[in-house]
C-alpha cells in the first residue's frame, strides 16, 4: 500500500532534533512571543529573501491579516483565482470585500494573467495570486498589471515554500505573502502555524501588532487586532525543519521529473514541466476525463490518490450567492484532477510502481 502521505514517515528523520527542541521550550517557561519565534521569523525571512517575517497562527489568518493591514474600504473588489483552495478566498468575504474570480491558465491551472485586466474595475484594490500545487504564478506580468492599476498583490504561498519565479523566491515578490505550515505542507509544523513575509517594514510591523490584539505596547491597543500568534513550540519545530526544506524540495523535483518523463498514458494530462526546478511540487496533479475510474483502479493497485479539489469555491454552499457564476474551465479542472503520491520519503521502487500502474490503466 502506498499512502498519499504519512506524517510519521515525513517527520521521522527530524524527530531526535525536534524532541530536543520541544523539551527546550517545555523547560523554558516561555511559550508565546519569545526567542524561538524571533529566531524562526529571522531565518524564514532570510530564506524567502523577504526582509520581514511575522509568524501567525495559520495560513488562513496570514491572508486575513495582510488584507486587514491594507484596510481596504468595505465593498472593495479583490481579484482572486477561481481555481484554488477556499482559504485563498474566505478572508476576502470575511472582511466584507468582494471576491472577483479569474479563470486559470489551461496548462498551469494557476490564475491566468491574461484574464486579470478585464476583471479590474474602479473598485478593485488588490490581486490575490495562489502558488497552487507548488508553482509560482506569472509574477512579472501580474506585478506589472498591479503597478499599472495601483493595486496591491498578495500571494498565497501555502503550498509553495521555496518556489522560485525567475530566480526569485516566492515570499519576496508580492507586496505580502502568506504561508501555511499545516503539517502536510512542504514545511509543516506539528499543529497549526503560518507566517506572512514582506519587503515592507511598516506593513510587517502593522501585521505583528494586528496578530497580537493590535498592540505594540502591552495594554495599549492601536488597532482592533486579533489573537493569531505562532507559538514557541511550533516555531522551535519549524526551525529544526527549515534547514532541510531545500533538500526535501530537491527530492520532490526528482520524483516529479520521473513522473513527467516516464508516465505515458494517452488521455492523461501531466502538469507542465517547463519550470521543473523552480516548482516545489507540493502536489503532482494530473488530469483525466475518466477520473473516478482511474482513482478506483489505482486504489485497487494499493495506490492512494487525492483530489485537489473536488468542488470549486463558486459552487460551494458557503458561496450560494455565487453558484450561478460561469467559470467553465475551473469547473472542468475540478472534474478531472487527481493528485498522485509525491513526498520526499517516496522510495524509487514506489515511484516505479506508481508509474507502471498508471501506464497500465485501461490496457
Ligand atoms: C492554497 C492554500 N491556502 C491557504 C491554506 C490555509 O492554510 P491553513 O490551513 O494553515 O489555514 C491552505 C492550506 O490549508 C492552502 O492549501
Amino acid at each position: 500500500m502506498i499512502p498519499f502521505l504519512d506524517l510519521n514517515q515525513i517527520n521521522e528523520p527530524h524527530l531526535p532534533a525536534i524532541e530536543e527542541a520541544t523539551l527546550r521550550v517545555l523547560r523554558s517557561g516561555w511559550y508565546i512571543l519569545g526567542n524561538e519565534l524571533k529566531a524562526f521569523e529571522k531565518s524564514f525571512a532570510d530564506y524567502c529573501e523577504a526582509g520581514y517575517c511575522v509568524g501567525v497562527a495559520n495560513g488562513l489568518d496570514a491572508i486575513t491579516l495582510i488584507l486587514k493591514a491594507f484596510d481596504f474600504p468595505a465593498g472593495s473588489e479583490i481579484i482572486v483565482p477561481a481555481n484554488t483552495y477556499i482559504a485563498s478566498v474566505l478572508p476576502v468575504s470575511a472582511l466584507n470585500l468582494v471576491p472577483v474570480f479569474v479563470e486559470p491558465d489551461p496548462v498551469t491551472m494557476l490564475i491566468d494573467p491574461l484574464k486579470i485586466e478585464e476583471k479590474i474595475s474602479p473598485l478593485t484594490r488588490a490581486i490575490i495570486t495562489t502558488d497552487l500545487y507548488g508553482r509560482c504564478c506569472e509574477m512579472d506580468t501580474i506585478m506589472q498589471i498591479a503597478q499599472r492599476h495601483q493595486l496591491k498583490v498578495v500571494t498565497d504561498a501555502a503550498q509553495a515554500h521555496g518556489a522560485l519565479f525567475q530566480g526569485k523566491k516566492t515570499g519576496g515578490i508580492a507586496d505580502a505573502t502568506a504561508f501555511s505550515f499545516y503539517p502536510t505542507k512542504n514545511l509543516g509544523a506539528f499543529g497549526d502555524a503560518g507566517a506572512v513575509t514582506t519587503l515592507d517594514k511598516s506593513l510587517a510591523e502593522k501585521i505583528a501588532y494586528l496578530r497580537n490584539y493590535g498592540s505594540q505596547e502591552r495594554y495599549k491597543n492601536d488597532y482592533q487586532g486579533v489573537n493569531s500568534r505562532l507559538d514557541e513550540m511550533q516555531a522551535a519545530i519549524l526551525s529544526v525543519k527549515l534547514p532541510f526544506l531545500d533538500e526535501e524540495n530537491k527530492r520532490r523535483k526528482e520524483i516529479a521529473a520521473r513522473y513527467l518523463n516516464e508516465i505515458k498514458l494517452p488521455d492523461l494530462i501531466l502538469p507542465p514541466g517547463d519550470r521543473i526546478n523552480e516548482d516545489v511540487w507540493h502536489l503532482f496533479v494530473v488530469r483525466h476525463n475518466r477520473r473516478q475510474d482511474l482513482v478506483k483502479y489505482l486504489e485497487n493497485k494499493g495506490i492512494q490518490t487525492n483530489i485537489h479539489y473536488p468542488l470549486p469555491i463558486h459552487k460551494q454552499q458557503a458561496y450560494a450567492h455565487l453558484n450561478d457564476e460561469q467559470l467553465p474551465l475551473t469547473e472542468k479542472i475540478h472534474r478531472e484532477v487527481i493528485s498522485l503520491p509525491l513526498h520526499p520519503r517516496l522510495t524509487d521502487d514506489e515511484i516505479s510502481y506508481v508509474i507502471q500502474s498508471v501506464n497500465q490503466f485501461d490496457s
